[in-house]
């Protein structure tokens, strides 16, 4: 009996120690350290580990790991978790793997210790094949730690890697990420930035302005941003942090699990036979005239809900998700609303990656055609647009996921191929009746053409009447669909219920390549 009593106390001072322990690690890098990190606008690690997740579902794991250095006075120097949480928990109920850097512990800055934790969650992801999400706040490697850091980041790229097209992998900046660090990001699926508060560069200004001389702040090498409308590196531009982790959670509503599973289906009370009038009057008479294809895609989709991805790059292409009838479909489409929906280096870039994205994950993939061509010029010709305009090409080529694609307007030349046509292994493949698909657009077709009969004086109406008698026989979908390369003209108020028997009719599909140890997509 006696020695039950001793038991129990002892048993009820060990709690209070695992309880005190918990608490400590829970402190971060200590109450001033927390006060500084809200001073300056941001949440602390744990703070967005609860926003991101369903409430009380969090499960921390080694939160009592510690650093293993010596050098610097770091031995005398420790904190439980040692500047990254790490665990799991779920999102609308569904499992997520997560790490979320501890700014106020050494600047989040990345340790042999803090690495081999990132790395422990992502193996449980890829076991358990559950998506992974990195919260990132860090001042890099850890100075103090030399090769062992560096070793680390390497040891995440790889999993980065081995991850990539089988577990999705969603990166928030919420604070620096400079050096190599910004690589596992890259190599992640989407990139969601904080406006004000995070950056991502290689090198900082104080290099840049040692090696180039030039002057520039963090915010214009690196903000939000500038990734997200001029290098692309970024998906999102969040204005705040609950914004961005709110659109982890919507983002992740769209994905399945892993590369095994299907997208999850949301059901929904919008009819599948809406009928949009407006859609009938949408494109302009002239057809030089722009309309904006957002509004097209709003009216057709679920609850007029869509999600775009890298709104703010390469506006000349529109990626992003959204629902038919419940099931999540990737939407690639031209923008004649922005440089007339050409198809340039950075369009066909942002739609290549988005589409071998959707294809990886099981998702259906919807074009909306109307373009122009590719643009031309030296810009383009001398930045590659050949090698580029080719990725786009080579990812619908190679996708097997259900492709549906609907001609609005103009598919002219290479881009009516490149625009996932029939001849791309298309599945069902409709137009508009305003749907013009030739080698070019009339004015060029006959100014070739007809080079040496349009001299006179009378050359403009000459030239008008060519160019209708050039619209009326090729600018219309009828040749086309003489060729069974359209499936069928579509009445557009129509698009929303065509669209959604197309893809339920598809949801069976099955399509394999060729077996081969990867393609060698001109990168
Ligand atoms: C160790 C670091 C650290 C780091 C910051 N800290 N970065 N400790 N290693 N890399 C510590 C600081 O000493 C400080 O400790 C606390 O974190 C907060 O830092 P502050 O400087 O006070 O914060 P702030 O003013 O907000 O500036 C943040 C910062 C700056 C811009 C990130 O700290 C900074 O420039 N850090 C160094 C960045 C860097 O050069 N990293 C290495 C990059 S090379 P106390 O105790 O005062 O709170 C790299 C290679 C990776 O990452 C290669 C991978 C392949």
């Amino acid at each position: 009996m006696k020695k039950d009593r001793e038991f129990k106390m002892a048993m009820s001072d060990l709690v209070e120690k695992l309880f005190e322990m918990r608490h400590l690690a829970r402190q971060g890098g200590g109450a001033e350290r927390i006060e500084k990190q809200h001073a300056k606008g941001k949440l602390t690690a744990r703070e967005r580990v609860d926003l991101l997740l369903d409430n009380d579902s969090f499960e921390e794991f080694d939160m009592y790991v510690t650093h293993r250095s010596t050098d610097f006075g770091l031995d005398k120097e420790h904190y439980y978790g040692d500047g990254v949480v790490t665990g799991r928990g779920t999102i609308d109920g569904r499992p997520v793997f997560i790490f979320s850097q501890d700014f106020t512990v050494y600047g989040g800055s990345l340790s042999e210790t803090f690495a081999n934790k990132i790395n422990k969650i992502m193996d449980m992801a890829m076991k358990a094949g559950a998506p992974v999400i990195g919260l990132n706040d860090s001042g890099g490697a850890r100075i103090q730690e030399g090769v062992l850091s560096l070793a680390g980041y390497a040891e995440i790229f790889q999993r980065n890697v081995m991850a990539s097209g089988v577990i999705p992998q969603i990166s928030a900046i919420l604070g620096p990420c400079a050096g190599g660090a910004v690589y596992s990001p890259a190599l992640t699926d989407f990139v969601i930035m904080t406006k004000n508060t995070s950056y991502m560069f290689v090198t900082g200004p104080k290099v840049v302005k040692t090696v180039t001389n030039e002057v520039v702040t963090d915010e214009d090498l690196g903000g939000a941003m500038i990734h997200a409308s001029k290098s692309g590196v970024a998906h999102f531009a969040a204005e705040s942090e609950e914004n961005a982790l709110k659109l982890v959670r919507l983002l992740i509503g769209y994905l399945p699990q892993n590369n095994l599973e299907e997208p999850p289906i949301k059901p929904t009370k919008d009819p599948i036979e809406r009928m949009e009038d407006d859609l009938n009057e949408i494109i302009p008479d002239n057809a030089n005239q722009p309309y904006n294809m957002k509004d097209i895609i709003h009216s057709i989709v679920d609850e007029h809900e869509f999600l775009e991805v890298a709104r703010h790059y390469a506006m000349n292409m529109i990626t992003g998700f959204a629902r038919f009838n419940g099931r999540p479909v990737g939407i690639v489409a031209n923008q004649p609303n922005y440089l007339a929906g050409v198809l340039d280096i950075n369009a066909s870039r942002k739609a290549a990656r988005f589409v071998r994205f959707c294809d990886a994950f099981n998702i259906p993939i919807l074009t909306l055609v109307d373009v122009p061509g590719f643009l031309p010029g030296t810009a383009q010709e001398y930045g590659g647009i050949i090698a580029h305009g080719a990725k786009l090409l080579y990812a619908f080529a190679e996708a097997t996921v259900p492709k549906v694609t609907v001609i609005i307007r103009k598919a002219y030349g290479g881009a009516y191929d490149v625009m996932s046509s029939k001849h791309l292994r298309g599945d069902l493949n409709y137009a508009w009746p305003t749907a013009e698909i030739a080698v070019m657009g009339p004015k060029g077709a006959v100014e070739i053409l007809f080079r040496k009969e349009l001299k006179g004086e009378d050359r403009l109406e000459k030239s008008a009447v060519l160019e209708k008698e050039y619209r009326d026989k090729f600018a219309n979908p009828y040749v086309a669909a003489r060729y069974g390369y359209i499936d069928d003209v579509i009445e557009p108020r129509n698009t929303r219920f065509r669209v959604i028997r197309a893809l339920e009719a598809l949801s069976m599909k099955k399509e394999i390549n060729p077996m081969k140890k990867h393609g060698n997509i001109p990168l």
